[in-house]
């Protein structure tokens, strides 16, 4: 069981493996029984991995309904109720407005699977194309030029692995430092590990010097 990273498993919920089903049913916590390496440590190998690989790429925890752009709209209300089923809030800046169509595919076709055993609520086809429109609208905004400078290659590797390139342009330096520190926190949580001093200070000086402002 060496290669099962049990004890780095995040907390957030999710519904998908047998043995945690009736425990985290309908909760936003594990259940207390639920918790900790060791139930996770009882699912046959192939499930515990499974569970593992699928909570490495889910969306990081801590986005609350406030934090959300348009946070009134009918799109964020309808989000907030159906996207917290097995797992955290997502941002709608997390994809572009290319892959979000994909992603929520992949969305539905979990929800239509698991609903019935879950009693969770389904969203009709209206529904759906709000909360599509909304992602949409909201959604990361990207380039596939970016301005030569020192620097370039390497922003260009390290902010591409979870969501497309972003547009430089779409910040000013400084609410580049606020970002990248973020972004520094979301490594940790979903790729364990993140940026040096000195390659956190590469990035930044490359969006300073091509971001314009
Ligand atoms: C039925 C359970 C379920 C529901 C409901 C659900 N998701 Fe997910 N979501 C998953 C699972 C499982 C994964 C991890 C596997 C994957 O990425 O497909 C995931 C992953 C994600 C990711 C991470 C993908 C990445 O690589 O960044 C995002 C973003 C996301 N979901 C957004 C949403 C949004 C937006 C909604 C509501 C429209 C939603 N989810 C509803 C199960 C669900
Ligand atoms: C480990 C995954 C991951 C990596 C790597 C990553 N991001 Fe993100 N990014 C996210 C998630 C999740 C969101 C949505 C939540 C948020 O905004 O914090 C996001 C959103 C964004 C946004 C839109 C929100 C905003 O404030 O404008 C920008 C811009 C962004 N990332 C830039 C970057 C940059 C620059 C890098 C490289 C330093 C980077 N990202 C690397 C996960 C990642």
């Amino acid at each position: 069981m060496a290669y099962v990273p049990v004890s780095s498993l995040r907390k957030s919920t999710l519904l998908l493996v047998p043995v945690a089903m009736g425990l985290l049913l309908g909760c936003q916590e594990p259940a207390p029984a639920a918790q900790g390496g060791e139930q996770l440590g009882e699912l046959p190998p192939g499930d515990a991995l499974l569970l593992a690989s699928v909570k490495v790429a889910l969306p990081p925890a801590g986005l609350t309904p406030a934090d959300l752009p348009e946070p009134g709209s009918e799109g964020a209300r309808l989000v907030t109720q159906y996207c917290v089923a097995c797992h955290s809030l997502a941002s709608p800046g997390s994809h572009s407005a290319t892959d979000w169509p994909r992603y929520i595919r992949r969305m539905w076709l979990r929800l239509e699977r698991l609903q019935d055993s879950f009693q969770l609520p389904l969203p009709s086809a209206g529904e759906r194309q709000v909360m599509l429109q909304y992602l949409v609208d909201n959604a990361l905004r990207v380039t596939a030029s970016l301005p030569a400078a020192p620097g370039r290659d390497f922003f260009a590797a390290t902010c591409s692995s979870c969501h497309e390139l972003p547009d430089p342009a779409v910040h000013s330096s400084e609410d580049w430092v606020a970002v990248v520190r973020r972004m520094m926190d979301h490594m940790q949580e979903i790729q364990g590990r993140t940026l040096t001093p000195e390659q956190y200070s590469r990035i930044v000086l490359y969006l300073e010097t091509v971001s314009g402002a």
